[in-house]
């Protein structure tokens, strides 16, 4: 009998040796259906969904599909019963070309078995231009953003058929315009009857494109409610297991003397950008995804190659020639893209943790394991990150954990800049306002942080003042004790690049 159901995972359950991850969830998804999958940082969204894409194996449990039951041991073999994957942290291989990276495991093959690459960038042109994905299938994945490769993988996922398509956190790091094109994309995949398992943060997205919503809490299955009939409030509690408050605080901090001054900052993506920043501030950096804003931070922190201009730390010229010119100087980044900047993935996470402190408790050429352990445990609980031990290797945490390890290495190091780079991109609800009352206790300790940020609410709520770019340059810096501050306003500067 045909099942009206395309995917149903029953009791699945799976443990990381004695780290118990899923304890028995059951989903069943429907033909054209879009389900989202919302909770906590480690709730065991992603790892549901590697079970699913043949990563992981369940301990135990069945998968069904179209009411048949199969056996997914590979990731291949997902992709045979129509499966595809668009992961939270993009895996493409740097050095490839577009249409290489593409076809990766699946190459078309000329009748002497040697790879088609005619063929081959021939098929990727015709994918990438579905999607109106305009870049040339020679050019290396190097050099992409996040979003190109992004949408990249969808663009293959769509390419191979697929059924099922596993989206984890496909718009985190998407500008607004790119977004509507990813949910113009799921409308589409919807009609052809293409099931879509949606994992975001972010609430109204869920309630924009999914039709249905799956609550997971601790490995736990809380509930799945039709968008339709549920809200916020009922989501956040169901995910966090409690009622939960305002997630903005109304506290705007106010800075201080000048402690950094960047004048007529130019390197090859930015041009003239001036600004200061004062003690206990926090400047928020707003701008369009390609308007210059990570690039301002790289030049700042000296990876970008600075072509002209200054910077000044506490009124003294200073020269950044390199990350560590920079760190000297007292300023920390943490990066947007956490896999390939931020952590050392196949090190512990004291070992990312400690990594800037190190210096000062190598004592004899011993790391000092007691000095180690209490900057460990003191960002542990701050930022409450979900870990089975100190010790566990860096990419075994969940997504939202990564970034606050990342996050708490450049605190340990005690900056007096912080440049945080889409600082909540990927974490949850909770965690979230965790992170806001970090900064807000930083600039109170006289910290200055550079929010660059894509979420105009966090902007607008956290900012002491905001400096809008617009295609490489800044174009203005709003201050709320004179300007009129809005969503709308922040925007037209963003977009129209301040010709009013
Ligand atoms: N390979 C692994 N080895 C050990 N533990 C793991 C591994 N992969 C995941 N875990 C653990 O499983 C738990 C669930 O992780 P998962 O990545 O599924 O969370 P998530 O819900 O996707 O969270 P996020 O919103 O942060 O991405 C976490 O505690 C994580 O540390
Ligand atoms: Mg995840």
């Amino acid at each position: 009998m045909q099942s009206e159901y395309i995917l149903e995972m029953e009791d699945i359950k799976k443990s990381f040796v004695s780290n118990k991850v899923l304890d028995g969830v059951s989903i069943a998804i429907k033909p054209g259906e879009v389900r989202a999958l919302m909770g906590e940082n480690g709730a065991g969204k992603s790892t549901l969904m590697k079970i699913l894409g043949g990563i992981y194996h369940a301990d135990t449990g069945l998968i069904k599909i179209n009411g048949e039951p199969v056996v997914i041991n590979t990731v291949d073999d997902a992709r045979r019963y129509g499966i595809s994957f668009i992961h939270q942290e993009i895996s493409n291989v740097p050095s490839m070309n577009l249409a290489e990276n593409f076809f990766l495991g699946r190459e078309p093959k000329k009748k002497n078995h040697l790879v088609d690459t005619k063929k081959m960038h021939e098929e990727t042109r015709k994918a990438l231009d579905v999607l109106g994905i305009r870049l040339e299938t020679t050019r290396l994945i190097q050099g992409l953003s996040i979003a190109q490769q992004q949408m990249l993988e969808i663009a293959r996922a769509i390419n191979e058929n697929a059924r099922i398509i596993i989206m984890d956190e496909p718009t985190a790091s998407l500008a607004n315009d790119e977004v509507s094109d990813l949910f113009n994309q799921i409308r589409r995949l919807k009609e052809k009857n293409v099931a879509i398992l949606y994992i975001s943060h972010r609430l109204e997205e869920t309630f924009q494109i999914c039709d249905t919503v799956t609550v997971l809490r601790d490995g736990q299955f809380i509930g799945t409610k039709n968008t339709a009939e549920t809200n916020d409030k009922e989501l956040i509690s169901m995910m966090v297991g409690r009622e939960f408050k305002d997630m903005y605080g109304n506290e705007r901090a106010v800075g201080g003397d000048v402690v950094m001054e960047v004048e007529h900052l130019s390197s090859a993506y930015v041009k003239d950008v001036t600004f200061t920043l004062r003690k206990g501030e926090i400047l928020g950096l707003s701008g369009l995804v390609g308007a210059g804003r990570t690039e301002t931070a790289l030049a700042i922190f000296g990876i970008d190659k600075v072509t002209s201009g200054t910077i000044k730390m506490n009124g003294k010229l200073v020269k950044i020639k390199c990350p560590e010119d920079a760190i000297r100087a007292g300023i920390a980044l943490v990066p947007e893209d956490r896999k390939s900047q931020g952590l050392f993935l196949c090190h512990s996470i004291a070992t990312n943790l400690t990594f800037q402190v190190l210096r000062e408790f190598i004592y004899r050429l011993h790391v000092d394991r007691k000095k180690e352990k209490e900057i460990v445990e003191t960002y542990k609980t701050k930022l409450s990150i979900r870990m089975a031990s100190i010790d566990q290797l860096a990419q075994e945490l969940s997504g939202g954990n990564q970034q606050k390890v990342v996050i708490s290495k450049w605190l340990a190091n005690k900056p007096q800049v912080i440049i945080m780079d889409e600082p909540t991109r990927g974490i949850d609800v909770g965690a979230k306002a965790e992170i806001y009352k970090l900064m807000s206790d930083l600039t109170k300790e006289g910290v200055s942080i550079i929010m660059i940020s894509s979420e105009l609410p966090e902007i607008i709520n956290h900012s002491s003042r905001i400096a809008v770019m617009s295609e490489g340059r800044l174009v203005k810096i709003l201050d709320p004790a004179q300007d009129k501050i809005s969503q709308e306003i922040v925007m037209s500067y963003a977009v129209e690049g301040g010709t009013e």
